[in-house]
């Protein structure tokens, strides 16, 4: 396994006291597999990224419970150098926003060379990573800035950036969303074929359900800090097992329904400080009972171990067909 989350909780301090947002989280990675978090803005989503390699800032937030295993290590339990190396060479990421992750007053060749943990024949890794990742029209080019480039261009130069290292672990965290969506297409599959390519694990984060089933093996839905569901993309997109990814497929844009308005989930999520006691999407729940308020639902099979669901009327909703009405 690449990957395995066990329990994870952070908390930030929030207007002078430590409020949870993430509530014991599981999530794993198969070697070679790329898994997409997915959920509406402020769920934890980058949270959970960060806690990856401990990189919640400190005084702001901490990690207060679980595990964190890349391989046969668990990242909580890393001394300064053990951590160093595991953000040298085994866990990369990949921002949103291009631009601000490089820095413009030096060269895209200096910034590429600086991502290398070992010197020796850069130029010889340097090039031949600009060209797998579709940036062979800059190979030699030692004086390009990032401002010369393209947004796109700036993405793929993060990304050979990120894959330099070798590293097992890829984290992508909405990494097309400020880009328009030609470009977004390509570097989706610019990732799925260095994927493949460098047998790379990937944690591909985004609030984009389109996205996230165009490039993972298996999706986590998450929902006020908790997974809600999870199970391989195929058995999700057609028979999804929870009515708040049905809301969030709902809320997908597509072609046949490009003159509808699209149904957005109603209401917002709640705020970490005044989560209800029960099911956290109950207000929102079009299929609540008054039972779903009594407590917060465990994992419940939807269909074989593999695609869990935190509702207790799973079991009813799927055997009804909600995800078609
Ligand atoms: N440094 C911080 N200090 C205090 N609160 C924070 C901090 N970072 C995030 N939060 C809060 O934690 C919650 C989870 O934030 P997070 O950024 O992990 O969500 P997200 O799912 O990545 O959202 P988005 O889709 O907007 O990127 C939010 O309520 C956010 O306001
Ligand atoms: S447990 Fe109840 S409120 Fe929660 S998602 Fe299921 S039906 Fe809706
Ligand atoms: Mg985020």
């Amino acid at each position: 396994m690449a990957l395995e989350i066990r329990g994870l909780r952070v908390s930030y301090n929030i207007e002078g006291r430590g409020i949870e947002v993430v509530r014991g989280l599981d999530l794993d990675i198969n070697k070679g597999e790329c898994v997409g978090l997915v959920g509406e803005s402020g769920c934890g989503k980058s949270t959970v990224g960060l806690a990856i390699t401990r990189l919640i800032p400190e005084r702001k937030g901490s990690i207060t419970a679980g595990n964190i295993l890349l391989g046969d290590k668990d990242v909580l339990t890393l001394g300064p150098d053990g951590l160093r190396d595991v953000r040298r060479s085994k866990v990369s990421y990949v921002f949103q926003d291009p631009f601000s992750s490089l820095n413009p007053v030096f060269t895209v060749y200096d910034q590429l060379k600086e991502a290398l943990p070992d010197k020796r024949n850069a130029d010889e890794i340097i090039s031949g990573t600009l060209e797998s990742v579709g940036l062979s029209g800059i190979i030699g080019n030692k004086k390009i800035y990032p401002h010369e480039l393209s947004g796109g261009m700036q993405q793929r130069v993060m990304i050979a950036m990120a894959i330099m290292p070798n590293p097992g672990l890829l984290i992508l965290d909405e990494p097309t969303t400020a880009l328009d969506v030609t470009v977004q297409n390509q570097i989706l599959d610019l990732v799925a074929r260095l994927k493949d390519e460098m047998k790379l694990s990937v944690l591909f984060i985004s609030h984009d359900l389109r996205t996230v089933f165009r490039i993972s093996d298996r999706v986590f839905v998450m929902y006020a800090g908790k997974i809600v569901e999870k199970g391989l993309k195929q058995n999700i997109s057609l028979k999804p097992g929870h009515p708040y990814t049905v809301g969030l497929m709902d809320s997908m844009p597509s072609f046949e329904r490009r003159k509808q308005k699209f149904n957005a989930i109603e209401g917002r999520a709640p705020l970490f400080s005044e989560l209800p006691k029960g099911c956290k999407f109950y207000p929102r729940c079009k299929f609540r009972v008054d039972d779903c308020a009594l407590r917060e639902p465990g994992m419940e099979i939807v269909s074989g171990e593999d695609h869990v669901s935190r509702c207790i009327r799973i079991k009813e909703i799927a055997l009804d067909g909600i995800s078609k009405s």
